[in-house]
């Protein structure tokens, strides 16, 4: 492999990332926001203004949850006014040495923040109408489209035009993790590699017809996706690819013989080995995956064809055009249902929880038991916020053993009457389906057990 140098002498640009990501602790997150800045320093000094346009100098690529212990969007005030002012001193100290800065596209729940909080750093005084303020966009993720017309308006609103780098995006396989554990609707990524392939190609169309908003930056080490681009731009030659660091030289080095007057330029990732192993797991799961590109073209066995083999028209022969060997988050667990989850992440979801739960502290809520439908707390004390242990968010009264003791007592006289109205007359009080009461039998106790039991729901028949 080359040094960086000589790269540099082929005309090949670079950005670096200095590496970090997902700071837990405030320490971690000043400490990442200082090595920016030493970068930045560092990089002016060795790239002086030379008068080339912003979108050929050298630039850096920042990871927002490196420099914020709670990138996430239920945490978007603090964000907005803890971070927003550190990205844009950052924006600044670039702008003055006429480097660019990009930001890289993370988790997909970082998404919604990701979009508000870049909006706003354009929007900042020192950094309007600048050319140098970019964002990565994955193309695995079902937003790319909407997001990239997003992209095109914000350019128009901010009269600037963005440096667009498309991605697949580096972080499929926690996608579908996270996807399952937390029990979504449907994943937030394509589930098909030709879906992603396919997703690719018509991001890049957007972009190359939005010239006046996007600058478009290519990055891939799939030969069949250069080509795919190379075919769409047609003569143009205002845009350029990006490659990782010790990857996809050989293919970036044969196409720049060819086509001349593209730019590429090299993400070079900087720090020390601590902070390079996330970044390094990414890369040997990208590279390890029997669908990667690079994976594939290192087996022997593998034919050219199907290597080379067109997304649109693999894709269009699959059905269903899901991947059926993934099965939506709800449906995983055999025998019965995974429990459908909470996306805080989600502000069509979360808002108006928040709202509620706003609501909920200015009325101070209540809580106490309850025995044959009354209420019987008394004694009811305040209940403090146990992340500050000062904010009071409401009142409640613990229960008493005599609570119990009626409860039980109440149980049992109803016990009668309650097993004489039958099986069908209950179910209008729980609203359980019988069906679904046998489902859940059989998933509590193990098919098994169940069948050796007997089904209470058959005795109330
Ligand atoms: P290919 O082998 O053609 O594609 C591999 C990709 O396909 C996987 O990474 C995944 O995205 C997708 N894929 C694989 N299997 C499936 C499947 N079953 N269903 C759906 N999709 C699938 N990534 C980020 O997330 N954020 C960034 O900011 C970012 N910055 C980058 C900057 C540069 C300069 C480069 C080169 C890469 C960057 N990446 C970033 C990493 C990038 O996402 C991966 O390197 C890229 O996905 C590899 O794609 P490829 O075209 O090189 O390879
Ligand atoms: C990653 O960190 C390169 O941003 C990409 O995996």
């Amino acid at each position: 492999m080359k040094e960086g140098r000589a790269y540099e002498k082929e005309g090949y640009r670079y950005s670096f990332d200095m590496l970090g990501e997902a700071a837990y602790t405030a320490h971690d997150a000043k400490r990442y926001a200082q090595s920016y800045r030493d970068a930045l320093t560092a990089i002016a000094a060795a790239h002086p203004k030379d008068g080339r346009s912003i979108f050929e100098r050298p630039s850096i690529s920042v990871k927002l949850s490196a420099l914020h212990p709670r990138y996430e969007w239920i945490k978007h005030e603090r964000v907005m006014t803890e971070l927003l002012p550190l990205v844009v001193a950052l924006g600044e100290q670039a702008k003055a040495n006429d480097l660019a800065l990009t930001i890289d596209a993370e988790e997909s729940d970082r998404h919604d923040l990701m979009l508000d909080f870049f909006e706003a750093v354009g929007e900042a005084g020192a950094l309007k109408g600048w050319n140098g303020l970019g964002l990565a966009v994955q193309a695995y993720q079902k937003r790319a489209l909407p997001t990239l017309t997003w992209l095109t308006d914000l350019a128009r609103r901010q009269q600037r035009r963005i440096p667009v780098r498309l991605v697949k995006g580096a972080y499929w396989d926690t996608e579908i993790k996270r996807g399952q554990e937390q029990g979504l609707i449907d994943y937030p990524v394509f589930t098909r590699k030709a879906a992603t392939d396919t997703s690719y190609i018509a991001c890049a169309r957007i972009m190359l017809a939005a010239q006046d908003a996007i600058y478009p930056q290519f990055a891939t080490h799939n030969a069949h996706t250069v080509a795919a681009i190379d075919t769409l731009a047609g003569n143009r030659t205002d845009f350029e690819y990006q490659r990782l660091h010790g990857m996809g030289e050989a293919l970036h080095d044969l196409y720049r013989d060819i086509r001349k007057g593209v730019g590429t330029r090299i993400y070079a990732p900087v720090g020390s080995h601590e902070d390079l192993l996330a970044y390094l797991v990414r890369r040997l799961l990208e590279n390890g995956a029997n669908t990667s590109f690079v994976n594939r073209l290192a087996d022997d066995e593998a034919p050219v064809d199907d290597i080379i083999a067109d997304p649109v028209t693999s894709l269009s022969k699959e059905a269903p055009l899901r991947n059926p060997r993934i099965p939506l988050p709800a449906d995983l667990l055999p025998g019965r249902k995974n429990s459908a989850g909470f996306v805080w992440a989600d502000p069509a979801k979360s808002e108006p929880m928040i709202a509620a739960m706003k609501t909920s502290l200015e009325t101070l809520p209540t809580a106490g038991p309850i025995v044959s439908g009354k209420e019987t707390g008394k004694n009811l004390h305040d209940v403090f916020d146990p992340s500050d242990r000062s904010r009071l968010i409401g009142k409640v009264a613990e229960v008493t053993e005599a609570d119990v003791s009626n409860a039980l007592d109440a149980a049992c006289r109803a016990q009668d009457d309650w097993d004489a109205l039958k099986g069908n007359a209950r179910r209008r009080y729980t609203g359980t389906r019988r069906q679904s009461f046998r489902g859940q039998q059989r998933a509590s106790y193990g098919a098994g057990r169940a069948r050796g039991r007997k089904d209470p729901a058959k005795r109330a028949r």
